[in-house]
C-alpha cells in the first residue's frame, strides 16, 4: 500500500507501559503519513515511558487517559471511542494489559476500551523472554486470540533487559503491514472462480488409540482459505484435525488420513485454483492393528511397516481434464539456506507438476510449525521471490493478490 492507503481509515492506538512504547511514536507517524486518523489511549504506565505531549503532538489528537474524566466523557464517553474507529491496536501489548483483557476486567480506560469495542483488536505484544514464554502468558495469549483478538509479533532478539529470546516488539514497518492487511477491502478479483486448499496434519491410525502424525497446525493453510473467500472465490477447504476455526465463508471439509483428504478434494473438482498446504503424512502403517498394541512380550524395538500415502498434489496435478489452472503446492524444508531451499522447490515444482511452489524453512528454531509467521520464497516459471518474514494472514493475503493477478493477467498461461 501506498501513502493515503489508509485515508478515511481511523485506528485507536492503545500505548501500554512498556519500554518498546517508543516505536508506537513512530507507527503513530507512519499511520499519520498513509492518511489515517489516530486516537490513542495512553495507560497509567505507558505514561511513564512516553508523554502525553509527544502523542498528542504526533497524533494531532487529544490522548485519552482517564476512564472517569468529566470532560471526556462528556464530549466522548469510552464506548464511543471503543467504537468510532475502524480497528483498536493495542502497542505495546504487555503481560499485565494481556492477562487484565483475558480476564475481561475493565477497571481503565484501556480495558475499558478493549471490552466495548466491536471492531477487530490487533495486539503487539513486548515484554522480556521469561514473561513471553511463562504458561501464565500463554494461556492469556490463548484466551484472547481465541475471543478474536490478532497479533503481530512479537520477533526474537535483543531485548531491552539485555537477555535475548522472544519478546521484541514487532517492528513499525511490521505492524503497519498488518494494519494495512487487516483494513484493506481486498477487490473481489476472485469472484466467479472455485478455489481448493488443503490445510493440516493427516493422522494414520498405527492401531485405535495411537497415530503417525506431524506438527502442522493448519494456520497457513486456513489463512489461504480465507484470503481467497474475502476475493470472491468460493472456497473448499479440505482439512486433518486442527485447533484453527473454521474460516468465515468457506466449505469445509474434516478429514483424517491422506487417503480420505484425497477423495474429499477429488470430490470437490472441478476448481480453477488449488493450493496444497497440507503437511500429508507421506507413509501410513500398512495394517493398523484392531486393537491397541501392548507393549507386554514384544521386544524393546519393534519395526513398524508403513507404505506411501497417495500423493495428492502430484495426483491432481497431472494433466487432465480436471486439473485446476492454477496448482500452488507447497515446500517445507528443514533448510535454512534459501538458495538450496529454492533450489528444491524448483526441484518439486518440475517433478509435481504444479504452476507454483511456495517454499519455507520448518527447522525446529524458525517456529514455523505452529507459530504465527513464516517466511517464504515463490518459486514459479518465471523465477523464485523470497517475501519478508510475515504474519501467516499477511503471507496468505499476498499469495491470494498474486494468484489473482495471475488469472487476471492471463487465463490461460500462468508464470
Ligand atoms: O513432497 P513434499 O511432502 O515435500 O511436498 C509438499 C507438497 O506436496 C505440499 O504442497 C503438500 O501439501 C503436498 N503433498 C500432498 N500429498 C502428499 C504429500 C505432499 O498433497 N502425500
Amino acid at each position: 500500500m501506498s501513502a493515503g492507503a489508509l485515508e478515511t481509515r481511523s485506528v485507536l492506538l492503545v500505548i501500554a507501559g512498556g519500554i518498546a512504547a517508543y516505536k508506537s511514536l513512530e507507527l503513530i507517524r507512519r499511520l499519520k503519513d498513509r492518511g489515517a486518523r489516530v486516537r490513542c489511549v495512553l495507560t497509567r504506565a505507558g505514561a511513564e515511558f512516553v508523554t502525553p505531549l509527544s502523542v498528542a503532538a504526533l497524533s494531532g489528537e487529544k490522548v485519552h487517559q482517564e476512564l472517569l474524566s468529566l470532560t471526556d466523557e462528556s464530549e466522548m464517553g469510552h464506548i464511543r471511542l471503543a467504537r468510532d474507529c475502524d480497528l483498536v491496536v493495542v502497542a505495546p501489548a504487555t503481560a499485565d494489559l494481556l492477562a487484565r483483557m483475558a480476564q475481561g476486567r475493565a477497571d481503565d480506560l484501556a480495558t475499558a476500551v478493549l471490552l466495548a469495542t466491536d471492531k477487530p483488536i490487533l495486539l503487539a505484544p513486548a515484554m522480556n523472554a521469561q514473561m513471553w514464554s511463562h504458561p501464565a502468558t500463554q494461556r492469556n495469549v490463548q484466551t484472547v486470540t481465541g475471543d478474536g483478538a490478532h497479533l503481530v509479533g512479537p520477533a526474537a532478539g535483543d531485548l531491552a533487559c539485555g537477555e535475548v529470546g522472544v519478546g521484541r516488539m514487532a517492528e513499525p514497518d511490521e505492524i503497519l503491514a498488518r494494519i494495512e492487511t487487516m483494513l484493506a477491502r481486498p477487490a473481489r478479483l476472485l469472484e466467479g472462480k472455485m478455489a481448493l486448499v488443503t490445510s493440516g496434519p493427516t493422522r494414520e491410525a498405527i492401531d485405535p488409540v495411537r497415530y503417525l502424525g506431524n506438527f502442522s497446525s493448519g494456520k497457513q493453510g486456513h489463512a489461504i482459505a480465507a484470503a481467497l473467500a474475502e476475493r470472491g472465490a468460493r472456497v473448499v477447504l479440505v482439512t486433518g484435525p486442527t485447533a484453527e476455526p473454521d474460516p468465515a465463508g468457506v466449505t469445509v471439509q474434516r478429514i483424517e488420513t491422506g487417503q480420505q483428504m484425497l477423495d474429499a478434494c477429488r470430490a470437490a473438482l472441478p476448481v480453477d485454483i488449488a493450493v496444497f498446504a497440507a503437511a500429508v503424512a507421506d507413509w501410513r502403517p500398512v495394517a493398523p492393528a484392531a486393537a491397541k498394541l501392548k507393549k507386554d512380550g514384544q521386544p524393546s524395538a519393534i519395526a513398524l511397516a508403513v507404505t506411501e500415502n497417495p500423493d495428492i498434489l502430484a495426483t491432481l496435478a497431472r494433466p487432465g481434464t480436471t486439473r485446476p489452472q492454477l496448482v500452488v503446492g507447497f515446500a517445507a524444508e528443514t533448510e535454512a539456506d534459501p538458495a538450496r531451499l529454492i533450489e528444491r522447490a524448483r526441484a518439486k515444482r518440475a517433478s509435481k507438476n504444479c504452476d507454483w511452489v511456495v517454499a519455507n524453512d520448518v527447522s525446529p528454531g524458525t517456529g514455523v510449525l505452529g507459530g504465527r509467521r513464516n517466511t517464504v520464497h515463490v518459486v514459479t516459471a518465471g523465477g523464485a521471490e523470497s517475501w519478508p518474514t510475515l504474519d501467516k494472514n499477511d503471507v496468505a493475503a499476498r499469495l491470494a493478490d498474486r494468484i489473482a493477478a495471475a488469472l487476471q493477467a492471463d487465463g490461460r498461461a500462468i508464470a
